[in-house]
C-alpha cells in the first residue's frame, strides 16, 4: 500500500477546497489520479464531479461507492502545514478525507480486479452541502443498474480508523423554512398606528416550539430550530417587514409532513391574529438516510472477519443527500461513519482529520466491495 501517496492526495485536497458547484480543480485532480491508476472514467454531463468504474473479472453485483467532494465557506483556524490556500474556504466537513479514502480503496480494488466479483462504481459527487449534488448525479442516468449504494462520512466522535455502523435511520431529513411578515411601519412612539412585524416574529418563535415541534411523538426525534431573525434598522421606528428562518429535521416522512403543515397553520394563524401578511416559504432539502439492515449486518461481519475496529453509532440530526440514491433507485444503501480522530465537530473552523484513518478505511472499503 502506497500510503505516502495517499497522504499527499489528502493534503492536496485539503489545501485546495472548493465550494458546492465550483469543484473544478478538485475534479481535475480526481481525474488525474484515476488516470494514473488506469481506472475507467465514464463520460457524463456533470459540470463538476465525475463517475468512474472498476470492472471485476468475476461475475457479481454492481455496487456504488460515493464520496462527496465539496468544501465549505469557512475560514480555517487550524495550524496544519497543509491548510487551505483559499481564504474563507475550508474542507471543514472531511470531504477531502472521503475523496482520498475512496481513491485509495479504488487503487486497491483495481490492483485486485482479477478477484473482484462484479462492478464497482466510484461516485465523486459535487455539491453535497448545497442539496443539489446527488440529484445531479442521479440525473446522469448512469447509475440505474446499481444494486447497492455505499457512502462514508468522517466522524470526529470516533477514534481514527474506527468504522461506525448503525442499521436504520442514520441521518435526518433537512428542510429549510422562512416566514416573511409584512405589517405597517410607523413611529416607535405611536405603535397603535402601525402593525409591528417584530411582535409577530416574537410570537412565532414560541408558537413554533409549542405547536410545530410538539406535533410529532416525543418517541421519534425531531428538531424545529429558528436560526436567524431580521427586522428593523433603528431604535425609534417600527419597521414594515421582518423575517425569520430556520431548519426542520426528522427521520420519518410523516413527521416531516406533520411539522410542515403545523408551520403553515402557525404562519397563517399569526397573519389572521395580527392583521399582517405572513408568508411561509418551505424549501425541501435532503431526505433522511436509512441504512439497510442486511447490508449493515454484512458491513459488521466484514469488519469482524477482517479484524477492523468497528462500533455501533447513534443516528444524528445532521443531513446528507446520500439518501436520494436509495430513494430514487429503490436499492439498499449504507452510510458508514468513519472515525477521523476525536476533536472539533464537523463544520468547525478547527475541525481536522487524522490522516492515519485513510489506510484502514481504504482497506475496509476494499473488503466490503470485493464481494468475498
Ligand atoms: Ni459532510
Amino acid at each position: 500500500m502506497n500510503t505516502t501517496r495517499w497522504t499527499e492526495w489528502f493534503e492536496w485536497f485539503h489545501a485546495h477546497p472548493e465550494t458546492s458547484g465550483e469543484e473544478h480543480e478538485t475534479t481535475g485532480k480526481i481525474r488525474e489520479i484515476l488516470q494514473e491508476l488506469s481506472i475507467e472514467i465514464i463520460p457524463s454531463n456533470l459540470p463538476t464531479g465525475l463517475l468512474a468504474v472498476i470492472r471485476g473479472s468475476r461475475p457479481g453485483p454492481q455496487r456504488a461507492l460515493r464520496a462527496d467532494i465539496d468544501a465549505l465557506p469557512v475560514l480555517e483556524e487550524t495550524d496544519l502545514s497543509y491548510q487551505s490556500l483559499y481564504e474563507g474556504r475550508m474542507h471543514a466537513c472531511g470531504h477531502d478525507f472521503h475523496m482520498t479514502s475512496v481513491l485509495a480503496a479504488a487503487e486497491l480494488l483495481q490492483a485486485d480486479r482479477e478477484q473482484l466479483k462484479g462492478t464497482v462504481w466510484l461516485v465523486f459527487q459535487p455539491a453535497e452541502e448545497a442539496f443539489t449534488g446527488a440529484s445531479q448525479v442521479v440525473q446522469t442516468g448512469l447509475l440505474t443498474g446499481v444494486e447497492q449504494f455505499w457512502g462514508i462520512h468522517a466522524d470526529p466522535d470516533l477514534d481514527s480508523g474506527v468504522v461506525g455502523i448503525h442499521a436504520g435511520p442514520i441521518a435526518a431529513s433537512v428542510d429549510r423554512y422562512r416566514i416573511d411578515v409584512t405589517g405597517i411601519g410607523c413611529h416607535g412612539a405611536l405603535p397603535h398606528l402601525g402593525k409591528s412585524p417584530l411582535t409577530v416574529l416574537s410570537g412565532l418563535v414560541s408558537d413554533l416550539d409549542a405547536f410545530a415541534r410538539r406535533s410529532v411523538s416525543p418517541f421519534r426525534p425531531s428538531v424545529v430550530s429558528v436560526t436567524q431573525m431580521h427586522g428593523g434598522d433603528t431604535w425609534n421606528v417600527i419597521p414594515k417587514t421582518a423575517f425569520l428562518e430556520g431548519t426542520v429535521r426528522t427521520f420519518d416522512e410523516n413527521d416531516r409532513t406533520a411539522i410542515h403543515e403545523a408551520i403553515l397553520r402557525i404562519t397563517e394563524g399569526a397573519g389572521i391574529a395580527s392583521g399582517t401578511e405572513c408568508v411561509l416559504t418551505w424549501t425541501e432539502g435532503h431526505d433522511p438516510v436509512i441504512n439497510d439492515p442486511d447490508l449493515s449486518e454484512y458491513a459488521k461481519k466484514t469488519a469482524v472477519k477482517n479484524g477492523f475496529a468497528w462500533q455501533e453509532v447513534p443516528a444524528a440530526m445532521v443531513g446528507d443527500d446520500f439518501g436520494l440514491y436509495s430513494k430514487t433507485f429503490h436499492r439498499p444503501g449504507v452510510y458508514l461513519k468513519i472515525g477521523t480522530g476525536k476533536g472539533h465537530n464537523l463544520h468547525h473552523p478547527a475541525f481536522r482529520v487524522d490522516p492515519s484513518a485513510i489506510a484502514p478505511t481504504a482497506s475496509f472499503l476494499k473488503h466490503l466491495l470485493m464481494g468475498d
